[in-house]
């Protein structure tokens, strides 16, 4: 059984707003509503766990409960970092789950074909991320603003979620996260601390994740399919 968990936790503070932004509107719809529609798409996967702030949990259970078109799911409470509320969603997955998902809410634009990547990955290496190769120059800058050195550009990849686990795997990471206080920056992070290879599949430019409000007017524009136009 695969179980995409959604984080939702958030504050969304870079977006400014004064609500959390997963429940900013994106065309007649909010952004986590377009999120899980979008995950639906993908017939691998076979039930949902959103992870919600503790006091939006039962509003939004009440809305998804009678939201026709999204996978059968459980709403749980989150903590104050992303990890933490991504570990809640794990130990509220069904038991018969034997591979995880973890997919931010705040990205609405997932395809079935970046989540099938991802799972196909996870089902010979037991660990996956989407990710695409990054298009600009990286430098590493010490703090005097002095670069120090700059990447081989092809070897710099872009990360985005889904992130995809064995769950037994993301299970141990987490608790030994746990065990040495240690606070990765996405859920791969943490396997990588376990010692364990983690892969890269191809995402999609498009799969982004909405952050500030400059974002919400890429993600209108993609779900308006606007076509690259030769104007004279
Ligand atoms: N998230 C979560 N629990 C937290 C923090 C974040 O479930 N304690 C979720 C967010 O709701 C979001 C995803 O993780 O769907 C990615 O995090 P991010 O984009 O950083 O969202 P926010 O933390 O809400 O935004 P900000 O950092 O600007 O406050
Ligand atoms: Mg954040």
């Amino acid at each position: 059984m695969i179980t995409a968990i959604f984080p939702a936790a958030g504050k969304g503070k870079r977006m400014g707003a004064s609500f959390n932004k997963i429940f900013a509107g994106l065309s007649d719809k909010p952004i986590l509503i377009h999120t899980l529609i979008s995950f639906s798409r993908c017939n691998l996967v076979d039930n949902f766990v959103v992870v919600a702030a503790k006091e939006e949990v039962e509003s939004i259970s009440r809305v998804l409960n009678s939201m026709p078109g999204i996978k059968p799911c459980k709403v749980v409470a989150g903590g104050s970092e992303r990890q933490y509320s991504v570990y809640n969603g794990l130990l509220a997955v069904p038991k018969e789950t034997d591979i995880v998902l973890v997919h931010d809410a705040a990205r609405p634009l997932i395809t079935a074909k970046v989540i099938e990547n991802v799972i196909d990955e996870v089902k010979s290496s037991g660990a996956a991320v989407a990710a695409v190769p990054v298009t600009s120059t990286i430098k590493v800058v010490d703090d005097n603003n002095v670069v120090t050195h700059t990447p081989k550009r092809e070897t710099l990849w872009t990360i985005q979620t889904p992130q995809g686990f064995r769950k037994d795997i993301l299970l141990e990471a987490n608790e030994k996260a746990r065990q040495e206080n240690f606070l990765g920056t996405d859920d791969a992070s943490i396997v990588e601390n376990m010692g364990y290879s983690v892969k890269v599949v191809m995402g999609d430019y498009k799969n982004i994740k909405i952050t500030s409000p400059e974002d919400l007017i890429f993600a209108e524009a993609v779900l308006g399919k606007k076509a690259v136009k030769k104007v004279k």
